[in-house]
């Protein structure tokens, strides 16, 4: 595909009205650069519905729809995709079901083992045979402190698939069958419905202390019924696999086998080849908002992943996280192409009281990259509600923020030099 070259694609978000409204369209200065903002509702829930592997849970995850507005216009088919905090790795999953290469690093071991095994889906079949021979019982002991959220009968088929995985690692026979009932029991182990092994618990992607959990089932005068792991898994595996169908299904396997995926912390990651990369698109950890660790540490126990180990930013002090956030932009300019973009998803935290692109625009350009626009989806967004402004980008709203950079820009590209003040709508 020929570089996708800048002012078309803001060109794009200026005159889109896929659902009728105009895009609102405004500036502002940070620093030295002046940043247009492009608001409208880009992406909606009401487009064609995603496809079901995506539905795998994960803190702070984005829907598919965000990557895939930006892999559809900003990438051609086998460019590669990146995203260096993937977590579940939705941006990997919709980059390869686009024909896309993804690439996908993140610090949490769970975030491979959540991601990998969707490449190479198996049948419902394969996994429901398999089980046959994954023992019930465990060998070993199992730990009596686990039953503030398990039926004892779940208890002991939780741990004997732990030890079953853990022996398969060791004797070197897992393989992509084990690596599905992995990544699909980790998702089951708590949650608040029949679909989960636990007793009623917080939502899915969290996991309480276990004295928590004790007060909860105190004060829901709840027991820890009984719940069947091979029927939780196959079930979740039906879901998982139903909207999966050509031409997805052949692309995310093909595509999947090229993946690579790193466990690492996104400012250094050799491994991706320098100049390679077309489109970044990702959501780092903001600040203190999500404390991934202490809500890991169940899955992490039936990983067999010491959590205490994990690295996980977790910075409390904006300066500290926009320091950090320049070291992962200077590697993302390092590994993207010329005619590269990086899509960088910022929330608002702390009430609305502290935008995030205050921090990632000047952390980007002293990177070296050009900021080119800040796409806001809003799917409130009405032409009565046409209020957009600084006042407003202030308020805590259901909104997705991208700041959008470029590598060079469409000056760069002709070989002049790339531009320090930035662009006006429509430029
Ligand atoms: C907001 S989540 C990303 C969610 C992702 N967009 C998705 O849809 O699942 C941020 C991720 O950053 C990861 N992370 C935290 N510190 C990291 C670091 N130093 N390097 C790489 N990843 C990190 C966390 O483990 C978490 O998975």
């Amino acid at each position: 595909m020929p570089p996708v070259r800048t002012s078309a694609f803001k060109q794009q978000l200026q005159d889109f009205d896929h659902f009728g409204k105009p895009t609102e369209i405004f500036s502002r200065r940070f620093e030295g650069s002046v940043v247009p903002y492009f608001v409208n509702e880009f992406w909606t829930a009401k487009q064609r519905a995603a496809d079901s592997l995506h539905e795998v849970s994960y803190r702070a995850c984005f829907k598919p729809q965000l990557p895939r507005f930006f892999v559809q216009r900003l990438t051609g088919p086998r460019d590669k995709v990146y995203d260096p905090f993937m977590g579940r790795g939705t941006t990997l999953i919709e980059a390869a079901l686009l024909d896309r290469v993804p690439l996908g690093c993140d610090v949490n071991p769970l975030s491979r083992l959540l991601c990998e095994p969707r490449f190479s889906p198996p049948t419902l079949a394969a996994v429901d045979t398999r089980f046959s021979s994954i023992p019930t019982s465990p060998a070993g002991p199992v730990r009596q402190d686990l039953l503030a959220f398990y039926h004892k009968d779940t208890l002991d088929e939780i741990s004997a698939l732990r030890e079953y995985l853990m022996n398969r690692r060791s004797t070197g026979k897992f393989d992509s069958i084990d690596g599905w009932i992995q990544m699909v029991a980790t998702t089951r182990l708590t949650g608040h419905s029949k679909g989960f092994f636990s007793v009623y618990t917080l939502p899915p992607n969290q996991a309480v202390s276990i004295e928590s959990q004790l007060r909860i089932n105190e004060r829901r005068k709840q027991i820890p019924p009984r719940r069947v792991v091979r029927e939780i898994v196959l079930r979740k595996t039906h879901t998982l696999l139903a909207k999966t169908s050509p031409p997805s299904e052949t692309s995310i396997f093909d595509r999947g086998q090229e993946a690579v995926l790193l466990t690492g912390s996104a400012g250094r990651t050799p491994r991706i080849e320098s100049g390679s990369v077309q489109l970044v698109v990702t959501s780092p950890p903001f600040l203190d908002v999500v404390n991934y660790k202490r809500d890991n540490w169940l899955r992490c126990w039936f990983n067999d992943v010491d959590s205490e180990a994990v690295e996980v930013w977790h910075y409390k002090k904006p300066e500290e996280w926009q320091a950090a956030m320049t070291e992962v932009f200077k590697e993302l300019h390092r590994v993207l192409r010329n005619s590269g973009f990086v899509a960088f998803e910022v929330g608002e935290v702390r009430n609305g009281s502290l935008q995030l692109e205050d921090l990632v625009v000047p952390a980007g350009i002293r990177a070296g990259l050009c900021p080119e626009a800040i796409v806001i989806n809003d799917q409130k967004f009405t032409k009565t509600s046409n209020c957009w402004g600084i006042e407003n980008l202030k308020k805590g709203t259901n909104t997705n923020r991208i700041v959008l950079f470029s590598r060079g820009s469409d000056l760069s590209q002709s070989g002049a030099k790339p531009s320090r003040t930035g662009h006006q709508p429509g430029e």
